[in-house]
Order: structure tokens, then sequence, then C-alpha cells
């Protein structure tokens, strides 16, 4: 079975990673492709060297560019290589451009696609990340839901109940598999910073830091809580970009974006997380830290349920409020079921089964058709080439695998 693993940017590192080596470890052919989404060494090459994630096989340097752009500059890379490769199975994370166009692309290659953090749902369709989210499980084949949540937001949206998976949250088995890795992190020695004596910010979101308008009042906002508690913030280059451009100066200590490792060893110890990250909301819920999101809808709902999270909005005067509630209030340690560091293992189990299944179903298929019309010696030999599908059309949700045989060129 061939298996094409596609990355973009940086979250999507952490959550191959786990899925890569299980399939690797059940003897699938894995190639591992990166879109060069994000391109920095601190944004890409830094999580390879992090994680032992093994270099990419392939490399599209598509780079950035407004959402159509960079989304068809990956759907132009990315198509000939499928043509070339005729993978199986595409496996595409996340909810980045570079997932949507490699699921894009995929859909129509032929090859099933199979979507990793499938069904998240924040219901804010001015997020790039909810167009691409909703398109991507709309055109997957298998759907792998990182909590029950998700898997109801899939159902409601009519997909199959078979090509829907609960299996965990990927992220999860990166940051357990890492943990005692990141302790050996010198970050906080560097920084100066004491264990539960700081807090950690990230913001990103193209909503918050695009404009001055929106950006000013949480910087305002951020740097309040830095007078009660010193405050840390690894800056994306989207924000690093805009903090240039406004000579931004203030309480909060901005540095570089840094590593998974470090910045792991930065949320472990932090006494509070004030963040508009995704991928952020679930990792600070597994360590226990309190995390406030600065965005007024989160697709992550269980991480506020069944975590340690809060959102929180993007007024000013609530941000500190709840940031000195945060801090005087301990936070119980709760952690949503199966995230547990197993999900790429169920991930490569189902998925591994599911195909063998689906081809075993195509053979059989094969089979009784050319004896019903007398192709087939009664030794079971072909007499003649399989016909090719031309049509290559794909069923939809609410139908169920196996799609019909993907239309191969050549
Ligand atoms: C992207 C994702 C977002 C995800 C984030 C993770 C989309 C629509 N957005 O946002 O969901 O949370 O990645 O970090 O896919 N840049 C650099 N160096 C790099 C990469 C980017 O300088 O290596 C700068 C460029 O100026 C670029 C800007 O950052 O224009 C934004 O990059 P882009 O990949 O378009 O979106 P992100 O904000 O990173
Ligand atoms: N992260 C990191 N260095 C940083 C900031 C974040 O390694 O300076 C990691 C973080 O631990 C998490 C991931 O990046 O694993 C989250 O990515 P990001 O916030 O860029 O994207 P999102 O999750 O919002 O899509």
């Amino acid at each position: 079975m061939r298996v094409v693993c596609a990355v973009g940017a940086r979250p999507n590192f952490m959550k191959v990673k786990p899925v890569l080596d299980a399939l690797d470890r059940r003897g699938a052919e894995v190639v591992l492709v990166h879109t060069g989404q994000h391109y920095d060494a601190a944004m890409s090459d830094v999580f390879f060297a992090d994680l032992g994630l093994r270099r990419p096989d392939y490399y599209l340097a598509v780079g950035s560019g407004s959402h159509a752009v960079q989304t068809g500059r990956v759907m132009m890379a990315f198509e000939p290589l499928v043509t070339r490769l005729r993978p199986d199975v595409v496996v595409v994370v996340g909810d980045v451009n570079s997932t949507l166009a490699c699921a894009l692309v995929a859909a129509k290659s032929g090859a099933r696609l199979a979507h990793v953090e499938a069904g998240l749902r924040s219901g804010d369709w001015s997020m790039p990340e909810e167009i691409n989210r909703v398109l991507t499980d709309r055109v997957s084949d298998y759907l792998f839901a990182p909590s029950e949540d998700a898997v109801a937001n899939l159902r409601a949206e009519g997909c199959a109940g078979d090509r829907v998976f609960l299996v965990g949250n990927v992220m999860v088995d990166t940051l357990l598999a890492n943990l005692s890795r990141a302790e050996r992190s010198r970050i906080l020695e560097t920084l100066g910073l004491r264990r539960r004596g700081y807090g950690v910010v990230t913001l990103h979101r193209s909503s918050n830091v695009d404009t001055a308008e929106a950006l000013g009042p949480l910087l305002r906002a951020v740097d309040q809580v830095a007078e009660l508690c010193p405050l840390v913030l690894p800056a994306h280059p989207r924000l690093a970009d805009r903090l240039a451009g406004m000579n931004w100066t203030g309480q909060v200590r901005i540095i570089p974006a840094v590593g998974y490792l470090d910045f792991l060893a930065l949320e472990a110890s932090a006494r509070l997380v004030l963040t508009d990250s995704g991928g952020v909301q679930e990792e600070t819920t597994v360590l226990g830290v309190p995390c406030l999101t600065l965005r007024t809808s989160t697709e992550r709902p269980i991480t506020i349920t069944a975590g340690t999270n809060q959102l929180v909005g993007t007024d000013p005067e609530r941000i500190v409020l709840a940031a000195r509630l945060a801090m005087a209030v301990p936070v119980t340690e709760r952690r949503p079921p199966l995230w547990d560091g197993r999900a790429g293992d169920r991930i490569a189990a189902e998925l591994m089964a599911a195909e063998l299944k689906a081809a075993a179903l195509a053979a059989a298929e094969v089979r009784s058709g050319e004896v019903r019309s007398g192709k087939v010696r009664s030794g079971g030999q072909e007499t003649r080439p399989r016909q090719r599908d031309p049509g290559g059309a794909r069923s939809g949700p609410g139908t169920s695998r196996p799609r019909r045989p993907a239309p191969r060129p050549g």
C-alpha cells in the first residue's frame, strides 16, 4: 500500500509524525511531501530536527501568497506528483491551505483521501481554516476525528458512519512522546524565567494580527497582563511583520518563534497561556496549564468542556479580568477521552484494515463480473487486462467505500 502524506505548515509536522511512524511500522510505503507553505528554518526545518521527522521525499517550494495563489500553486505542484506516484491513499492533516489544496488534487486523482483532524468546526465562515476544514472533509474517504464533538459534526453534515473514525488526537501523541525531551530544553534559563512564574502568548490568526484595529487592543491587553505576570511571546512571522511595521514596544517580551521542544518547555512550565492557536489550546489542556483563547469562536470546544481552555474573546477588559482569575484559581487537570498518545496507531490500523477490505471487495467484484461474462478460464486466470474506470467519479458523503478503482494514467 502506497501512502502519500502531505504537509506544509508548522502544526502539520507535529500532526503527521505519529501517523507516518505508525504506517511505517505496519509496512506501508510512505512518501512524505512538503508543500513549502512554511519555509523559514524556524517555521519548518527546526520541527524536522526536533521531532526526528525524516526529510521530505518531495519539496514543492510553493512559499507564501494570497489564499488563491498559495492554494493554486500547491495544487499545480502536487497534481503531477500524485499522477506519477499513483498512491493508494493520500493523507492530509489539519486545516491549512496546503491541506485543502492537496485534498482537492487527491480527490480528483482516484486515490483515496484520508483527513486527520476531521470534523472540527468553529462555525465561523470568516476563518479561512473553517473553509479548508469543511471542504477537505467533504471530499475525504476516511475521516479521522480527534473527539466526539468532531464525530457529531460530521454526522450532522451527513457523512456516512463507515467513513468516520474516532481515533483521538495526534498532537497529543507528539506531545507525550516529546515531553521528557522538552524537559531538557534550556529555554527557561536562557530567558531567565522561573517555573510557573511567567506566561506565554502566541498570536497569529489573520483576524487578530492583520489590522492595527484588531492587533492594537490585543497588545494593550497582554501588556496589562504582563504587569501582573511576566509574559514571553514567540512571534510567528505574520505577527513579527506587523510588529515591525508598528514599531511596537511594551511590557511583553517578544522573541522570534521557537522550535517545538523549546515551545513545549515554555508551555509546560507556564502559569498561564494566552493564544489564538488551535494546537496550543489542545497542548495546554493535556499539560494542565490554564489557557485563555483570544478569539470569539473555537473549533476545539472539547478543550473548554474537558480541558483547561477558556474562550475569552478579544475585548481587552475581559482578557485582563480572565487572566487575573485564571492565575488565582487553580485548574483541575482533565483530558478528553482517547487523547492518550495512541491516535497515530489507531489511524494506521483503521486505514490499513479499510484498504485491505476495499481491495478484497474490489477483487471479488472483478472476479464475479469476469466469471459472469466468461472472461475468466476455469483456473481463474485473466484472459485480457482489466478495464480501467473511464470516469473516476467519486462517491459522496452518505455513500460508503470502496470507491470505484482509480483511473490510472499510463
Ligand atoms: C497558516 C495557516 C493557519 C495556521 C498557521 C500555522 C492557512 C490559511 N493558514 O497561517 O491556519 O494556524 O499557518 O502557523 O493556511 N511567513 C514567513 N515565513 C514562513 C512562512 C510564512 O515569513 O516560513 C510569513 C509570510 O509573510 C506569509 C505570512 O507569514 O505571507 C503568512 O503565512 P501563511 O502560510 O500564508 O499563513 P499563516 O499565517 O502562517
Ligand atoms: N509552536 C512552536 N513554536 C512556537 C509556537 C508554536 O513550536 O513558537 C508549536 C506549538 O507547540 C504547536 C504548534 O506549533 O504544536 C501550533 O502551531 P500554530 O499555532 O502555528 O498553528 P495552529 O495550531 O493555530 O494551526
